[in-house]
């Protein structure tokens, strides 16, 4: 794992636009596997001032809440809709995010992971860092081959995402998510992680034992990944100076 330091969070954002712009200018077909949450919104701030064109681009989103009408205020497409859809020119057919709302949703599983697969697979992945280590939705104890497929929210994501809905009773208590194997297939994963609070995470994602208690350190048996934090999350680090 490579890592990278930035001052800022500005300074992370940037990098990771500017990677995943450079991409799309050298491959205007790529592939993206794209995140939600707080931590990646500098990153599509930046990304949809690039000038980079999506015309070609095919995005995957990481996960989606089950039982969220996908005009719900706190539906990964609604985040998707205001921090890039609105403001790129990515046609619509070519914006993939797991539907919530089917009514069979290991089916709905199965075929986000065959529309995934004959786009060519993920050129390149853009994770955020959960406080309990997990990747996407994948939580800890997540198996590391598993495809795309639904899953239980720990207790703990729930009261971090509870922020969003008001309260913890409104949060969906299942969610699809791309699996940890989904992931591992990228050509190349870029995490995500701001803050002090994600400090102790990051330093066991980077310098920790494998253990499917952090699903996050999964990460360390893929070939291309990149770490990209601020001070405050690189705090622990002790590879870090
Ligand atoms: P956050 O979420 O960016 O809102 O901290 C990260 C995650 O849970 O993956």
């Amino acid at each position: 794992m490579r890592v990278e330091v930035f001052d800022d969070y500005a300074g992370l954002s940037q990098r990771a636009s500017d990677l995943v712009a450079g991409l799309i200018r050298t491959n205007p077909a790529s592939v993206l596997g794209l995140p939600t949450g707080s931590t990646p919104e500098g990153f599509y701030t930046a990304l949809c001032r690039s000038g980079a064109s999506f015309q070609g681009v095919r995005t995957f989103n990481l996960d989606e809440y089950v039982g969220l009408p996908r005009e719900h205020a706190q539906s990964y497409y609604t985040f998707m809709k205001q921090h890039l859809y609105d403001h790129v020119d990515l046609p619509p057919e070519q914006a993939h995010i797991p539907n919530g709302m089917a009514p069979d949703l290991e089916a709905e599983c199965r075929r986000y992971e065959e529309t995934l697969r004959a786009a060519g697979g993920l050129d390149v992945v853009v994770l955020g860092i959960g406080l309990n280590g997990h990747i996407g939705f994948n939580e800890p104890g997540a198996a590391w081959d598993a495809p795309t497929h639904p899953v239980m929210l720990a207790q703990a994501t729930r009261e971090a995402n509870a922020r969003f809905f008001g309260s913890l009773e409104a949060v969906p208590t299942r969610a699809l998510t791309m699996g940890i194997g989904t992931i591992l297939r990228a050509h190349r994963i870029l995490l995500l992680a701001s803050g002090s609070a994600k400090a102790e995470i990051v330093k066991r994602t980077v310098e920790g034992a494998l253990s499917i208690s952090v699903p996050a350190t999964a990460l360390q048996s893929h070939p291309n990944v990149t770490v990209l934090v601020d001070r405050a999350a690189a705090g622990m680090l002790s590879s870090v100076a």
